[in-house]
């Protein structure tokens, strides 16, 4: 833990929406009036017909429900455009930052809602409503923000795969949600380097699973020459040019859908965490403006994808149903050079800025000249998400990017909890490089041990919420049972994380990392056991194990041991083939960063494979082992060590 304290900034504190004590107020209230604190902010959004029922929920996994303003309706995307127009038709709703430096766009909210409302009714006239599921898949052009308010705009659930994902992985979760449309663009470009979005997609949709899809939109980003499926293939921007620009938005309940995502988990394929309509669009707004403290005229970037979370709740929805003017990315930070996030912040005046600790550490790398080349005086404050950021990384940041006046919202949450649960808020609570701080208001965490009792004061423990928050995850999409088995079975009555945590003496929650058997590539969740499946998917393979191991810039790598089938020679073109297959069956961000040959796993004698003896060696700390008399095989333990790769 790191000792330095960095007290709230005074001219924050003066301006800043919360201050310590509103603080203590909020969340007293929160907490012990959750029904009285959440009706008066669930007015923060639009309401077709207002609700009487604030919350309705039981963490009881014999008889789990959770419902938010239940009897409410709304539509989101009228909540994200048409309520601005008359105050704010004007403004910019989205900057466009495209990879190439000399492109960007400035996309006013009038003009948003008018592309909205088009493609909405394009989608109509393929047939596309209420409660049918839509994929996109696309680069970060304004196309995807745009594709997202046109589904919420006629209820249709939409559900993003991240434009780095392969084939096989979109194929698996189209055919998963049944989608009925997929929206994609001929090529991506990132770091000047195309993707090919469109054959990614044909090749998905000739797998023989995915039978549901009846219409491909292709947005054209690049011009690249494409295969074209006439009857079920359309261009994306001749289907708008047909549309009407009236576009009524329909009125959805606040528990019907929005959007499902799907995310790694520790067993089996990833699972689509399914979110709603109403106290989704209340908790990301609301999070979105107290944790980021957004004012007015604020200019904000979140440098995220909008194929993760982050992208869904803190680029499209938390600040346009905020009113706020949002900045969408195309490129990557080290394109053309290192010092591209920072041109990007000089050229819009970018106040608030929000990333991740692997992009942080890959500049901090780089070294200072790239930061300083830019002016960064617009900037008044800066985010952290997806991974522990480490005090080193998080000193740097504040020193060098933020010239130590700007706080860093340090903030924990996950794809399942739909918002920000656990962060600073800029003008309320001193920081501590590395810590998470404090929950957000309705936010009740607490620390078990491992037979599920509360342990109090300054601990270690397994994170869990006590109760629930509005933008919580409802459902896993088709598999309701699985969503009680995984996050209401391991404890009793609580909300398991899946994290572990310690809490220190101020109260402060420091996120240690997961432990269970995900692991954090660069910000990005998975699951040892997909890493694990694709590697036995190849014929060679015999068994897989697959942990995470520390990487100075991506937080975790991949370690795999794997064991081939009888007469395979274990040859530096098969190490080169298997990582090549992971990277097709899943993508590239599944690139296995060390594979160990293994003649033999350490399993105990009933053939549970003992992880935290492959973690130690993969970390080389192979002296470290602990008690390894309970092995099968004890032997097998010598030759691992002997021939680690991570040295
Ligand atoms: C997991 C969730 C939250 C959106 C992006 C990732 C880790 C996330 C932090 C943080 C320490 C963090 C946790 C969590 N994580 N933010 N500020 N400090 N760890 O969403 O892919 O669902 O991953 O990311 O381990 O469980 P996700």
């Amino acid at each position: 833990m790191s000792a330095n304290v960095y007290p709230v900034p005074g001219d924050i504190a003066k301006n800043a929406l919360i201050d310590k004590a509103k603080y203590d107020a909020m969340y007293k209230q929160s907490v012990e009036d959750p029904d009285g604190f959440w009706g008066e902010h669930g007015k923060r959004i639009d309401w077709i017909k207002p609700y009487t029922k604030v919350k309705n929920v039981s963490y009881d996994a014999k008889d789990l429900y959770i419902k938010w303003y239940e009897d409410g309706t709304l539509n989101v995307s009228a909540n994200c455009l048409d309520r601005h127009l008359e105050k704010r038709g004007d403004q910019t709703a989205i900057i466009f930052e495209g990879d190439d430096p000399n492109v960007s766009e400035h996309i006013t909210y009038r003009d948003l809602h008018e592309r909205t409302c088009r493609f909405a009714n394009a989608l109509k006239s393929m047939g596309v409503g209420k409660g049918d599921r839509v994929v996109i898949y696309l680069p970060m052009i304004p196309e995807a923000a745009v594709s997202m308010l046109a589904c919420a705009r006629i209820g249709a659930i939409h559900s993003i795969v991240f434009g780095g994902f392969s084939p096989e992985a979109l194929a698996g979760r189209v055919e998963d949600c049944g989608a009925k449309v997929v929206i994609t663009s001929d090529e991506g470009l990132r770091g000047g380097r195309a993707v090919p979005l469109k054959r990614n997609a044909d090749e998905a949709l000739s797998h023989p699973g995915v039978k549901s899809v009846e219409k491909m939109v292709v947005v054209k980003r690049t011009g690249k020459d494409v295969a074209w499926n006439d009857t079920r293939d359309v261009w994306y921007h001749e289907v708008c040019a047909a549309a009407s620009t009236d576009c009524p938005p329909t009125e959805v309940n606040a528990e019907d859908p929005l959007f499902v995502l799907y995310t790694s988990g520790s067993t089996g394929k990833p699972k689509g965490v399914l979110h709603t309509s109403g106290g989704y669009l209340v908790y990301a707004s609301m999070t979105h403006q107290y944790v980021f403290d957004y004012h007015e005229g604020d200019i904000y970037w979140c440098t995220a994808d909008v194929g993760w979370v982050t992208g869904h709740s803190y680029i499209v929805y938390g600040p346009l149903a905020n009113g706020a003017t949002t900045l969408m990315f195309e490129g990557v930070p080290s394109y053309p050079d290192a010092s591209r996030f920072w041109q990007v912040c000089e050229k819009h005046k970018v106040n608030i800025f929000y990333t991740a600790p692997t992009a942080i550490r890959a500049l901090m790398r780089e070294g200072v000249d790239w930061v300083n080349k830019a002016d960064l005086s617009s900037l008044r404050i800066l985010g952290s998400v997806g991974e522990p950021i480490n005090p080193e990384a998080w000193e740097w940041y504040h020193e060098h990017v933020g010239k130590r006046n700007c706080p860093i919202v340090d903030t924990w949450w996950q794809t399942e909890t739909g918002g920000i649960l656990i962060t600073p808020l800029p003008g309320a609570t001193d920081l501590k490089p590395g810590s998470a701080t404090l929950p957000f208001f309705g936010v009740q965490p607490a620390l078990l041990d491992n037979e599920g009792k509360e342990l109090t004061g300054a601990t270690d423990g397994n994170l869990v919420i006590k109760d629930s928050w509005p933008g919580q995850m409802r459902t896993v999409y088709g598999d309701h049972e699985r969503f009680i088995q995984t996050y209401f079975s391991t404890f009793d009555k609580v909300y398991t994380t899946g994290d572990g945590a310690r809490r220190d003496d101020d109260g402060y929650y420091w996120i240690t990392g997961r432990v269970d058997d995900v692991i954090n590539v660069s910000g990005h969740r998975m699951g040892t056991a997909e890493v694990e499946s694709a590697l036995v998917a190849h014929a060679k393979v015999a068994e897989a194990a697959v942990v995470g191991v520390p990487h100075d810039i991506k937080g975790q790598g991949i370690y795999a041991y794997v064991t081939l089938n009888a007469g395979e020679e274990p040859t530096e073109e098969l190490r080169l083939e298997l990582v090549k297959w992971v990277r097709k069956e899943i993508g590239p961000i599944a690139s296995p960063d060390f594979i160990q040959w293994s003649p033999g796993l350490p399993k105990t004698r009933s053939g549970k494979i003992m992880r935290r003896i492959l973690r130690k060696i993969a970390a080389n700390e192979y002296d470290q082992l602990g008690d390894t008399s309970t092995l099968a095989d004890p032997g097998v333990v010598d030759d691992l060590i002997e021939n680690r790769q991570n040295r």
